[in-house]
């Protein structure tokens, strides 16, 4: 099988070699990609979110299956057009992608399949904006209807700071606060059945401690040793299953990868946000304790064969990934500086260092070209022993100005 990853980042990257170590895999392609794919693999340049750009490479490189990573080119209706030429792809639709591309749509599949979310009210003006957060209270949660690259929400105890969000935006979500912890579970499915993959938490702020920004994402660790024991068999039942049920109910089956951001709190588990693809950072933790083959699944994903596919298996022990962010990461990343320690930090036992914003300049050096830098990932028999491992390896790499979480998995719950 021929495949084809369209993106530039470092889930990217881990789906790359992931699908590099799957022997129904024979060849492997990537479109954009970035300095550390291109080391892997063939790359190719496209506008990923066009459409027909990508079909036609997808096309003249006799591609088996096409696999989507952003978030954006699915919106765009890249997996339709790549559909249209008989060449299986995995990612939904655009419309179906809509369950990320607009939060009211997507509180509104979840109010119809009956899934346990926050109580939300979209707005469209400053006295709707201001009657929600008056009726939800502090701390309030002001969320842009559109897609923001996770840069769209805002958590704050300031009334002042979420109105002026809200009026920014133009039209937002405004919600109930969910306490508790946040996991993230991600399914692959054909659009009727869905497969679980392992849980993993994702750390969105920018520093220590969760203090800062929310970010796209500054590291992860699988699996999840404190979360309930039927943790994913009550997620499966009780949000994902009913929620691709209902897209099928209205004529939009969701094929690809459905990734429920959920919080657990004191009052049960509840949907925070559903994404219509891999999520970046986890994902790099997740694939890289995966040991049955990737390509066959997503094939079985994208062609509705997903009943008489063997379920994933997985390496025991546990996965951590260090996210390595650019100087001013993520107000206003600077790009362009030298990245050094590459070799040091890949020769670590268990690490793999996978691209995320870089390129090669033109002496052959690899420099920083995006905020997110490098996703350092290590696996261990435990979560200290690939946390140990990512940022022995972390601590290797030089990069002007660049900051990373230092207690990412540290204190797992
Ligand atoms: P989203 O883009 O919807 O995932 O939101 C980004 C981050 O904002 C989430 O991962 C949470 O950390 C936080 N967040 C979103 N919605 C809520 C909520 N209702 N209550 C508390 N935190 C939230
Ligand atoms: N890990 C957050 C996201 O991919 O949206």
């Amino acid at each position: 099988m021929k495949v084809l990853v369209i993106g530039s980042g470092a889930r990217e990257h881990a789906l790359v070699r992931c699908l590099l170590r799957d022997p129904e895999v024979s060849e492997v392609h990537a479109a954009p990609g970035n300095a550390g794919i291109a080391a892997d693999v063939a790359v190719h340049s496209v506008v990923a979110d066009q459409p027909e750009a990508v079909a036609d490479l997808a096309a003249r490189l006799g591609t088996d299956l096409v696999v989507v990573g952003p978030e954006v080119p699915l919106v765009a209706g890249v997996t339709d057009a790549v559909k249209a030429r008989g060449i299986a792809c995995f990612g939904p639709s655009g419309r179906a992608a809509k369950l990320e591309g607009s939060k009211a749509f997507a509180k509104d599949v979840m109010a119809a399949a009956e899934v346990p979310t926050a109580m939300a009210v979209v707005c469209e003006t400053r006295a709707e904006a201001e009657a929600a957060l008056d009726r939800f209270g502090a701390p309030y949660v002001v969320k842009d209807d559109g897609l923001a690259a996770g840069k769209g929400v805002v958590v704050t105890d300031d009334r002042a700071a979420a109105l002026e969000h809200a009026v920014a935006c133009g039209r937002v979500v405004i919600e109930e606060y969910l306490d508790g912890p946040e996991v993230s579970l991600f399914c692959v499915t054909d659009g009727r059945v869905a497969v679980p993959l392992t849980p993993a938490q994702d750390f969105k702020r920018a520093y220590d401690g969760d203090e800062g920004p929310n970010t796209g994402g500054m590291g992860a660790y699988t699996p999840l040793p404190w979360a309930p024991d039927d943790l994913v068999g009550d997620v499966m039942a009780r949000v994902v299953q009913p929620t691709i049920d209902e897209m099928l109910r209205r004529g939009i089956p969701f094929a690809g990868l459905l990734y429920a951001g959920l919080a657990l709190t004191s009052r049960g588990v509840r949907v925070v946000e559903f994404n219509a693809r891999f999520g970046d950072p986890e994902t790099q933790a997740v694939l890289a304790r995966l040991r049955s083959g990737l390509g066959g699944l997503l094939r079985a994903a994208a062609t509705g064969g997903l009943a008489q596919h063997p379920e994933p298996v997985w390496q025991d022990g546990a996965a951590v990934t260090v996210v390595i962010a650019a100087n001013g990461y993520p107000a206003a990343p600077r790009t362009g500086d030298p990245i050094g320690g590459l070799a040091e930090a890949g020769a670590v036992k268990g690490v793999e260092v996978l691209h995320a914003g870089t390129r090669l300049a033109p002496d052959g050096t690899v420099v920083s070209s995006g905020g997110r830098v490098l996703s350092v990932t290590a696996t261990g028999e435990d979560i200290d022993e690939a946390r140990a491992r990512a940022y022995e390896a972390a601590g290797h790499i030089t990069l002007d100005g660049s900051h990373y979480r230092t207690d990412i998995a540290l204190r797992p719950r």
